[in-house]
C-alpha cells in the first residue's frame, strides 16, 4: 500500500471521517488525513449551533444575480457561524473577502464551501450534458468537465452540483437535457468520466473541485414525465436501471451526493433512511457528503410525511441528509429536535464530521483562499476544445439522397430562429456563460440567404430561390430543464407551419433540429431528406454545424435517447422487457402497441449516420475464465476517414425472469481511415450480465446471446456463449465498464 492510499477498515479507525470505499484501497487526499484529529477536536470544541451551523447552506444570491445576498446581515451570520456552505456564489474576489470573514471572524475559524450549479462550462459554455453525452466520447466527457472545473475554480468555487445521472426514458420530463439519456450503462461510463473530470482524484489539486453526483434516486422516474412527481419503482429497475450510474460515480471518487426531490413508492427521497443510510453509505460503504436539493427538506412536510418543520429536519437527518440546501429547517429547527431526542446528537456530529472532512479534502484548512485565481479567471475562453466538442455531439439522424454533405457552391437558405438564437445556443445552466460568446449557426454560414421564418410565406420565398434550405428548428432553451415538462414534445408555437411552407417549395431540406430533448418529430420531418440533431452546443455552436455540413468532419455522435414518433409513445426504451405479444407491424395481429401509430421510435438509441460506411466482421467469442472476450473487426469501407461507435449489446433469452430485449453492456468510438481495418476486443464479465432478484444481484447459468453494431437497431454481427456455472455479483451490471481494446 503506497503511502497515500488507505484500506477502509484502516480510515473507519481513523476516525470514519474519511472518504472510504467498500472495493478495497482508495486514494485519500494527504491533507484529510492529517486533519482527522483537527476535525475530532474541533467537534469537540463545536456548540450545538455551531454544528448545526455547518449543516445550513445558504443561497448568496438568486440563480441570475449570484452573491447579491452577500450583504453586512449575511456577514454577521457568517461571524456567528450559521452557516457551513453558501450557493449562488462565484467569483474571486467576492469569495476570497467572503472566507475572510469566516476564517478570521467567527469563533473557530472554519472556512466555508463556495458552491454553484457548473453544469456545462463555466464561462466557456460547452455543449449541454445530453448532447456530450451523444459524443459516446466518456475521455472527451470527461475533458469537457475538467474545463469547467479549471474555470470555476478559478473563480473561486469548491463545489459544483454535477453530475446529474438519472436515467430517464421519458423525454416530457425538461430535465432530460442534464442527464446522459436512457441507458444505465451509457449513463455509468458518463457519470464517472465527469466525475474524473471534476475532481481527478483529487479535489484540491489545481483546476479540481468537488462534484456532487445527483439526484439520489429515481428522479428520472417521475409520473408522466413531470417534474418532481412521483416515482413508483419495482425494486428491480431502481437496481438495474436507476442506481448504477450513482455506484459508478462512487468508484470514480464522488466527494458528494445529492438526494432527489421525488419520492420513491411514497418514501422521499430526502427521508429515505433505507436507500440512503442504508442502501449509500451502508451497503455501498460511501463515506462522502450528502446535500439535499433546494429546500426539500422543508417540503418533506408538503409529501405528508411530517407535520413540522422540526421532523422534517429529524427525518431528513435520520436518512442520513448531512446538509440542508436552502431550506433553513436545520438551522431553524434541529436544534429543538436534537433536545426532543437525544439519539440525534451522534448524527449531527457525524453528519458535521463529513461536512468539515469535504473542507480538509479540497485542502481548505491549509489554505482558505488556495481557489481563486483572478489570473486564470481572465483566460481567453476554450474555443478549440468547445469546438471540438460540439461538433462531436452532433448526430446526423437522416441522409437520402446523401443531400449531407453539401456540394461546394450550393446555394443555400437558412430558415428558421433558432439558427440565430445565442441565448438558446448556451443552454439553460449556463453559469457564467454569456450569449454574445456564441457563435450561431446564422453568423457561421454568412454566404447562406437567412430568414427567422416567422412569416412562413416570407421564408418560403426565399427557401424557394435556394439550391438547399437548411431548416433550423425545435425547442428554445427556455423549454427543458427544471420545471419544464411539457404534455407534448412536438414542435412548439407556429414551426409546423414554417416546415410545411418550407416542404411545399419542394427543394431539398436539411431539417437541424435544436432542442434539449428529443422530441417527437415523426409528422414534422416526414419528407425531409437529411436531419441533424444538434442539441444545444455552446458558444461554437454555429462552426460545429457548419463543420459538418460542409463535409470538413464527419458525424459520429449517436442518440443516447431515442426519438418517439409522438408523444404518446412515453415511457419508451430500447432496452423494455420482452411482451408475450411482442409488438407486430401487422395491425390484424393483437399485441404490444398503438393502433395509430407504427411500432417503435422514430430513431432508435444509439443511431447516428456517418458521411462514410462501416463493414463488420463475424463476432469471434473466446470465453476465459469468468468473461467472455467478444472480438469483431470494422472496417471504414467507404472513400473518408471517419469515426463509428461500435456497440455491444447483451441478452439473457431464458432467464428466471423476462430480461430486456437488449441492453448495451460496451460501446467504443473509433476513427478509421478509408479502407482501415481494426479489431476490437470487449472484455465481459460474467458480473455484467447479472440481474437482481430478492436484494442479490444473481448470475444465472445458462446461454446469452452477444449483439454488436452501428445501433440498438442495426445489428451486424451476433453470437452465443454459455455460462455453465451461475454465481453472485457485487456491483450494480451496469455499473461495471467492459474493457475494450483496439488492435
Ligand atoms: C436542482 C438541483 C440544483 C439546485 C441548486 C435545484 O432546484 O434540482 O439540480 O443543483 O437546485 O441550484
Amino acid at each position: 500500500m503506497n503511502s497515500t492510499q488507505l484500506h477502509r477498515r484502516d480510515v473507519m479507525k481513523a476516525g470514519a471521517l474519511l472518504a472510504a470505499s467498500a472495493w478495497g484501497p482508495v486514494a485519500i487526499a494527504k491533507s484529510t488525513r492529517d486533519h482527522s484529529a483537527r476535525i475530532r477536536d474541533l467537534i469537540g470544541r463545536m456548540t450545538l449551533p455551531e454544528k448545526i451551523g455547518q449543516m445550513n447552506q445558504i443561497a448568496g444570491g438568486r440563480q441570475k444575480a449570484l452573491n447579491s445576498r452577500l450583504d453586512e446581515g449575511m456577514m454577521n451570520r457568517v461571524r456567528r457561524g450559521e452557516m457551513g456552505s453558501f450557493l449562488h456564489v462565484a467569483g474571486a474576489e467576492p469569495l476570497r473577502k467572503l472566507q475572510k470573514v469566516a476564517v478570521e471572524e467567527s469563533r473557530l475559524g472554519i472556512p466555508l464551501l463556495f458552491a454553484m450549479d457548473v453544469i456545462h462550462g463555466y464561462r466557456t459554455i460547452l455543449p449541454v450534458p445530453l448532447a456530450l453525452a451523444a459524443s459516446w466520447d466518456p475521455a472527451m466527457m470527461e475533458q469537457a468537465a475538467a474545463l469547467a472545473a479549471e474555470e470555476a475554480r478559478a473563480a473561486g468555487l469548491h463545489w459544483t452540483f454535477t453530475p446529474m445521472v438519472d436515467v430517464a426514458r421519458d423525454a416530457r420530463w425538461g430535465r432530460v437535457v442534464e442527464g446522459a439519456g436512457e441507458d444505465a450503462y451509457l449513463g455509468s461510463r458518463m457519470a464517472e468520466a465527469q466525475v474524473r473530470g471534476i475532481e481527478g482524484g483529487d479535489p484540491s489539486a489545481p483546476g479540481r473541485m468537488l462534484s456532487c453526483t445527483k439526484h439520489f434516486v429515481g428522479y428520472g422516474a417521475v409520473a408522466g414525465g413531470r417534474d418532481y412527481d412521483s416515482a413508483d419503482l419495482t425494486d428491480r429497475a431502481l437496481h438495474e436501471v436507476y442506481l448504477p450510474p450513482f455506484h459508478a460515480a462512487i468508484r470514480a471518487g464522488t466527494g458528494s451526493f445529492m438526494t432527489a426531490f421525488n419520492d420513491v413508492a411514497g418514501v422521499p427521497m430526502t427521508a429515505h433512511e433505507d436507500l440512503v443510510r442504508g442502501q449509500l453509505r451502508g451497503r455501498w460503504g460511501y463515506q462522502g457528503l450528502i446535500v439535499s436539493d433546494w429546500n426539500a427538506i422543508r417540503e418533506l412536510m408538503n409529501h405528508g410525511v411530517v407535520a413540522t418543520p422540526a421532523e422534517a429536519a429529524a427525518l431528513a437527518l435520520r436518512a442520513g441528509v448531512d446538509m440542508d440546501m436552502a431550506s433553513g429547517t436545520y438551522i431553524e429547527h434541529l436544534a429543538a429536535a436534537v433536545a426532543a431526542d437525544a439519539t440525534l446528537l451522534p448524527l449531527v456530529d457525524e453528519a458535521v464530521g463529513r461536512i468539515l472532512a469535504v473542507k480538509a479534502r479540497l485542502g481548505l484548512f491549509d489554505d482558505p483562499y488556495g481557489f481563486g485565481d483572478a489570473r486564470r479567471a481572465a483566460a481567453p475562453l476554450a474555443r478549440t476544445k468547445a469546438r471540438e466538442m460540439a461538433t462531436r455531439s452532433i448526430v446526423l439522424l437522416r441522409n437520402e439522397g446523401a443531400v449531407l454533405p453539401l456540394k461546394p457552391g450550393t446555394k443555400v437558405a437558412l430558415i428558421g430562429a433558432l439558427a440565430d438564437d445565442a441565448s438558446s445556443a448556451i443552454g439553460s445552466w449556463r453559469a457564467r456563460g454569456r450569449p454574445e460568446d456564441a457563435v450561431t449557426l446564422r453568423t457561421a454560414l454568412p454566404q447562406a440567404s437567412y430568414d427567422p421564418g416567422t412569416d412562413p410565406a416570407a421564408a418560403a420565398r426565399i427557401a424557394g430561390a435556394a439550391d438547399v434550405v437548411l431548416l433550423a428548428i425545435g425547442e428554445d432553451f427556455d423549454l427543458s430543464g427544471e420545471a419544464r415538462s411539457r404534455s407534448d414534445i412536438t414542435l412548439p408555437g407556429k414551426q409546423q407551419a414554417l416546415v410545411d411552407a418550407i416542404r411545399a417549395t419542394g427543394k431539398p431540406i436539411v431539417a437541424i433540429l435544436m432542442n434539449g430533448r428529443p422530441l417527437a418529430l415523426e409528422k414534422a420531418l416526414a419528407g425531409i431528406p437529411a436531419v441533424l440533431e444538434t442539441w444545444f452546443l455552446g458558444i461554437e455552436s454555429g462552426p460545429a454545424i457548419a463543420e459538418i455540413l460542409t463535409g470538413k468532419t464527419s458525424p459520429a455522435g449517436r442518440l443516447p435517447m431515442g426519438m418517439p414518433r409522438v408523444t404518446g409513445q412515453l415511457p419508451m426504451t430500447y432496452a423494455h422487457v420482452p411482451s408475450g405479444r411482442p409488438a407486430n407491424p401487422d395491425l390484424a395481429i393483437d399485441s404490444a402497441r398503438y393502433r395509430d401509430v407504427d411500432v417503435g421510435p422514430l430513431f432508435p438509441f444509439g443511431h447516428g449516420l456517418s458521411y462514410s460506411r462501416f463493414d463488420y466482421g463475424a463476432l469471434a467469442i473466446e470465453q476465459r475464465g469468468d468473461a467472455a472476450v467478444v472480438s469483431v473487426a470494422v472496417t471504414n469501407a467507404g472513400e473518408r476517414s471517419a469515426e463509428e461507435v461500435v456497440q455491444l449489446y447483451v441478452r439473457d433469452p431464458v432467464a428466471s425472469v423476462a430480461r430486456p430485449v437488449r441492453e448495451l453492456r460496451g460501446f467504443h468510438r473509433l476513427s478509421l481511415r478509408a479502407g482501415e481495418q481494426r479489431t476490437l476486443r470487449f472484455t465481459l464479465t460474467h458480473a455484467q450480465l447479472a440481474l437482481w432478484k430478492a436484494g442479490k444481484w444473481v448470475i444465472e447459468p445458462g446461454v446469452f446471446e452477444v449483439m454488436v453494431g452501428s445501433s440498438s437497431a442495426d445489428i451486424r454481427a451476433r453470437g452465443r456463449f454459455a455460462i455453465a456455472e451461475g454465481g453472485e455479483g457485487t456491483a450494480p451490471a451496469a455499473a461495471i465498464a467492459t474493457v475494450v481494446s483496439v488492435s
